[in-house]
C-alpha cells in the first residue's frame, strides 16, 4: 500500500462544507418575521461569507502562487471561479443589507429570496471545492513534497490572527472526526505554549459531542 500524501484541501474544506451547510440550514429554519432571529441569521450569514472570503484569499496568495510557479496557467479557471464566488457572495451581502432595513411581509419575502440565492451559490461552490480537491490537489502532489505542502499550510496558519484562528478552530472541531482533531491538538501541544494548548483543548471540548471528546482526550 502506498503511503497517504498530505492533503492541503481535505481538512479545511471539511470545515468549509460544515459552515456552508450549517448556514443553509439556519436560513431554512429562520423566521424572518422575528427581529431577533433575523438579526442572528444575518450575523451568521455575514460570518460565513467572511470565512469564505478569507479562505479564498489564502488559496489565491499561497496555493495558486506556488502552483503557478511550477505550471503556469493551471490556476486560471480556479481564479475565475474565485471571481465568480466574490460576485455571488457580494450579491448575497447586498440582499442581506436590504433585509436589515425591511419590515413585515417584505422582510419575509426577502428571506425566501436569500435562502434561494444562498443555496444556488452553495451548489455552484461545491463543484469548485471538488475540482480543487482533485485537479489542483493532484498537481500539488505531482510538483511538491509533503514537507513543502505542510510549509504552505503553515504559512497560511501563520498569517491568521489569533482571534480569527479561534473561530476557525471552533468550526474545525465541530466538523472533524476524532483522528483529525487529535492530530491538530497534538501539533498545538508540541508547538504552542501550554496555555494556548489548554485554551484550544477547552474550546474543542465545548463544541464536541461528549463521546467524541472522550476519544480525543484519551489520545492527546
Ligand atoms: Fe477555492
Amino acid at each position: 500500500m502506498t503511503q497517504e500524501r498530505f492533503s492541503i484541501y481535505r481538512p479545511i474544506h471539511k470545515a468549509i462544507r460544515h459552515i456552508l451547510f450549517s448556514t443553509s440550514r439556519q436560513l431554512g429554519l429562520a423566521d424572518f418575521g422575528d427581529d431577533a432571529v433575523t438579526q442572528e441569521t444575518l450575523a451568521n450569514l455575514d460570518a460565513t461569507i467572511g470565512f469564505l472570503r478569507e479562505h479564498r484569499s489564502h488559496e489565491d496568495v499561497h496555493v495558486h502562487t506556488a502552483l503557478e510557479r511550477k505550471i503556469p496557467g493551471i490556476t486560471a479557471s480556479f481564479a475565475e471561479d474565485h471571481e465568480e464566488d466574490d460576485r455571488l457572495t457580494h450579491e448575497i451581502e447586498q440582499l442581506a443589507t436590504r433585509i436589515k432595513s425591511a419590515t413585515g411581509a417584505q422582510r419575509v419575502e426577502l428571506g425566501v429570496e436569500v435562502h434561494e440565492r444562498y443555496n444556488a451559490y452553495l451548489g455552484i461552490y461545491l463543484g469548485h471545492l471538488y475540482r480543487e480537491e482533485t485537479v489542483l490537489q493532484q498537481a500539488l502532489w505531482d510538483n511538491f513534497t509533503d514537507e513543502e505542502l505542510i510549509a504552505i499550510d503553515g504559512a497560511i496558519a501563520g498569517e491568521i490572527a489569533p482571534e480569527r484562528m479561534g473561530l476557525w478552530l471552533t468550526e474545525m472541531c465541530a466538523s472533524y472526526n476524532p483522528d483529525e482533531i487529535t492530530l491538530i491538538l497534538n501539533i498545538v501541544k508540541s508547538e504552542a505554549p501550554p496555555e494556548v494548548f489548554q485554551g484550544i483543548t477547552q474550546l474543542a471540548e465545548s463544541v464536541m459531542q461528549p463521546a467524541m471528546w472522550a476519544k480525543v482526550r484519551a489520545r492527546i
